[in-house]
């Protein structure tokens, strides 16, 4: 932690692409290390939200106890990002004081500006664009689950949103396959299926859901209105309806032994059946545990390995 490290040197977590394949396994071991080195002892991480959280600000609180810091959690109101002063002046504060800083935006382009002046790791809480955490803990899930991530088929049914971008580039750095079933008009757009691309992988884009879970090993569904969309949702609701929730029937096309996730906060019956979300197949609390996890292990691995 040092308001004097050049910027340019510093590591940042905006997407999982951040991490190379090697690194992204590394990654995934560290989480499964419930004691790893203490990397922030005496030090602390600013959490910042300009968004509502469960999970990710729980999760990343008591990563950062265990690795033996202070997190400081903060609304993004109270610090008057661009308001009372830049964003970039807020990450030079932050970094006065905080060996990194977690941040949860509306825009994408706003954890770019403060990683672009950051002396310290900046790392993506969620954005419009990314939910690189939410994808490690995906992962992590999925090793537990089937002892390797590799060779697996991961069926998304749903949004191209932050959520399925983010496991879908994780999907491709650790040899899993990926695809999405989606409405016309709401799938990924070419720049993200070359992003992904770059990863070594590829994301299958099909409209008829029961041919992308056909034989998945994983059924992941997420939200059909992600937040900061409330002005669609009615539009996107009537795109989604009818077709693109995962069902009793959809979930019997895939794997005899199938998982279901959700990144989770859910709306039962609508992108998935409360018969799913809270069923026999459904893994959605281990998930959730395993935000925390995987916070550890990526704050692990960045503040004490990279
Ligand atoms: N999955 C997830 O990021 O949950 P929260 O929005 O509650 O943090
Ligand atoms: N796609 C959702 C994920 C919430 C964790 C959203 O951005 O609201």
């Amino acid at each position: 932690m040092s308001s004097t490290t050049p910027p340019g040197s510093i590591r940042h977590i905006l997407e999982v692409d951040d991490l190379s394949a090697d690194e992204l396994l590394q990654v995934l071991d560290l989480s499964g290390d419930p004691n790893p080195p203490k990397v922030l002892e005496g030090k602390g991480m600013a959490l910042l939200f300009e968004k509502p959280s469960a999970r990710t600000r729980h999760s990343m609180e008591m990563a950062v106890v265990q690795l033996g810091g202070h997190p400081v959690t903060v609304a993004a109101a109270e610090v008057g990002i661009d308001q009372r002063e830049s964003a970039e002046d807020v990450a030079r504060t932050l970094a006065c004081f905080h060996a990194a800083i977690g941040a949860r935006v509306k825009s994408h382009s706003l954890l770019e500006r403060m990683a672009t002046v950051s002396s310290v790791p900046v790392v993506n809480m969620l954005s419009d664009q990314a939910h690189p955490l939410q994808a490690l803990a995906d992962l992590l899930t999925v090793k537990q689950e089937f002892g390797e991530i590799s060779g697996r088929r991961i069926a998304f049914v749903g949004d191209a949103n932050n959520v399925s971008r983010s496991l879908a580039i994780g999907a491709g750095l650790a040899g899993a396959q990926f695809v999405i079933s989606g409405p016309p008009g709401y799938q990924f757009e070419s720049t993200n299926l070359d992003r992904i691309a770059a990863t070594g992988g590829a994301a299958e884009v099909v409209d008829d859901p029961f041919e992308a879970v056909t034989g998945a090993h994983v059924v992941y569904t997420d939200v059909w209105v992600s937040m900061g969309e409330e002005a669609q949702a009615s539009e996107k609701i009537d795109a989604f309806a009818g077709r693109y929730s995962v069902s009793k029937a959809l979930m019997g096309q895939a794997a005899a032994d199938a998982i279901f996730l959700h990144c989770l906060p859910a709306n039962p019956g609508q992108e998935a059946s409360e018969e799913i979300l809270y069923g026999p197949q459904s893994r959605i609390w281990q998930q959730a545990e395993n935000r925390m996890h995987a916070a550890r292990g990526l704050l692990a691995w960045l503040l004490g390995v990279s």
